[in-house]
């Protein structure tokens, strides 16, 4: 009686245009691990408990990278005769809910990919027409995540398809994070909070610092391009609603200060950490990155505010983000190739944030804290004089003194 009734509710509200997404699952942005960036279509059961294992075993999960995502490729090229999805059976020997219950009881959190279109982008089956059955194998698998794309899908709407999935997986009953994936095409953050969690802003990643990659007919973009593609966005990010810039590329061939900058930028944006290395190899300078509890702290702040470029003057723009009890970060990034002195004088600065309507003024002294670096840097009363090395960032967390706690 009461699926009746609410099956009933999500066909009004589809019909309304209308979503009822699970509110509170992702009140900082979600943090995890994808299979796509590294090892696109050959991923295998092997492949997952061994991640799942070392997501734990390396601190990861500690930090905080609580999802575990397997994203395209993880089915069978064809549904069975129920039309219901299977697990390839070759890659997945002992199907999906051994895998789910495996990653489960490692504490971590399982998530899956598909597509709104008739085939997902690496040609599997699609869910277009089976959202409600999707959703509902989905929730007996126990999964947590869901990311959805937006290949095959000529002749829908957007807001309408990733309407209608996100209240089958309401419908469904199991509180899934719901990772929209149409590449901003669609303006997502106009329309997506009711819907999911958060939405992908661009097309696909690239693992360069500074390049754009053409496959001849489509474009992935290197992480400087993504990141001026978050422009005039940031106001619609915020607790539960997130503007996703894409997977990181952190340890995916990217120099020290490249990772270094990569990382902090996401975490200056709000943006969902999803590492996209394998985990399994990361050097200990990458593991250093992605487990920066400092850093991953500003990503994860609980006013959950999108940070924003105060300014550029050469090749070193000013990145700020107001954080919880008055602090903020403060991210030099140098994206040219020499290195470059910064000054900057707090006395002569008055930021004011357009969104949050925070300011930074000169009335308040804050204690500096160099956060790569670990070591405390003075107070705003000084000027700052830094070097930002090549494809670096400096990055500093202020601390209003007079509200410090002890
Ligand atoms: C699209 C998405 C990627 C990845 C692939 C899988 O390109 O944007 O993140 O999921 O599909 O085929």
């Amino acid at each position: 009686m009461i699926k009746k009734v609410c099956f009933l509710c999500a066909l009004f509200l589809t019909l309304q245009g209308k979503a009822q997404k699970f509110e509170g699952l992702a009140l900082t942005p979600p943090m995890g691990w994808n299979s796509w960036n590294t090892f696109a279509s050959n991923i295998n059961e092997k492949l997952v408990l061994e991640m799942a294992d070392v997501m734990v075993n390396s601190g990861m999960r500690d930090a905080g990278y609580i999802y575990l995502v397997l994203d395209d490729a993880w089915m069978a090229k064809e549904r069975n005769s129920n039309g219901d999805l299977v697990p390839d059976p070759v890659k997945f020997p002992r199907g999906m809910k051994f895998v789910a219950d495996y990653v489960h009881a490692k504490g971590l959190k399982f998530g899956l990919y598909n597509c709104a279109g008739t085939k997902t982008c690496a040609g599997y089956p699609g869910t277009r027409g089976h959202e409600y059955q999707d959703a509902r194998f989905y929730a007996a698998l126990g999964i947590d995540y869901l990311k959805y794309d937006w290949c095959n899908t000529e002749g829908i709407t957007a807001k309408e398809a990733y309407t209608t999935m996100s209240n089958a997986i309401r419908t469904a009953g199991r509180p899934v994070v719901f990772s929209l994936c149409e590449w901003g095409n669609n303006k997502p953050w106009e329309w997506a909070a009711p819907v999911g969690h958060l939405w992908r802003t661009t097309g696909d990643i690239y693992h360069c610092f500074d390049c754009v990659y053409d496959h001849g007919t489509w474009k992935s973009w290197g992480v400087m391009q993504i990141l001026d593609m978050q422009k005039d966005i940031r106001q619609y990010a915020g607790p539960g609603h997130w503007n996703d810039p894409d997977m990181m590329e952190v340890g995916n061939g990217l120099s020290a200060g490249e990772n270094r900058a990569h990382f902090t930028l996401w975490a200056m944006l709000a943006a969902p950490l999803i590492a996209g290395n394998d985990l399994r190899s990361m050097t200990a300078e990458t593991a250093s990155v992605l487990t920066n509890r400092e850093v991953v702290a500003i990503d994860q702040d609980s006013l959950g505010i999108q940070g924003f470029r105060y300014g550029v003057k050469d090749s070193v723009e000013t990145w700020m983000k107001p954080l919880k009890g008055g602090d903020w970060a403060l991210c030099f990034l140098n994206r040219g190739t020499s290195s470059k002195i910064v000054s900057f004088d707090f006395k002569k600065e008055e930021v004011t944030d357009t969104v949050s309507k925070r300011t930074l003024g000169s009335a308040t002294t804050y204690a500096l804290r160099n956060i790569w670096s670990r070591t405390s840097a003075g107070t705003t009363k000084k000027p700052l004089n830094i070097k930002v090395p090549a494809h670096d960032v400096v990055l500093f967390r202020l601390t209003a003194q007079q509200t410090k706690k002890k």
